[in-house]
């Protein structure tokens, strides 16, 4: 197993650098609720903001191999904005 860490914006990596295939996917976004983070800005338009997390999706999906699986963290209250991000991204859950 080999180990790789990108200090960059993950959609950089995952649409340009990285090359293999992965089986997991561990997304911890911010959860656009103001905290004050030191390069990101956690209060962006709701649209905005979803907009990025169905992009990282997507991405993360293409770069997935069949049967693999992605663990979505975010607040409860906004589960149906995940679940549509997943799912417009081609995810399936079991
Ligand atoms: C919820 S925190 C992650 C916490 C981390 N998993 C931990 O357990 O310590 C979200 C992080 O995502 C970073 N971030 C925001 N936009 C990003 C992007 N496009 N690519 C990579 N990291 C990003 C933020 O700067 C913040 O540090």
């Amino acid at each position: 197993m080999k180990y790789e860490i990108y200090n960059d914006n993950c959609l950089n990596a995952l649409k340009d650098k990285m090359l293999s295939k992965v089986d997991l996917t561990f997304l911890d976004p911010p959860f656009n609720q103001q905290k004050d983070y030191a390069f990101h800005n956690d209060n962006m338009e709701e649209k905005e903001y979803w907009d990025m997390m169905a992009d990282v999706c997507h991405s993360a999906y293409d770069l997935t191999n069949k049967g693999g699986a992605i663990y979505f963290m975010q607040r409860e209250k906004n589960t149906e904005f995940v679940l549509t991000c997943l799912r417009k991204a081609g995810w399936t859950s079991l």
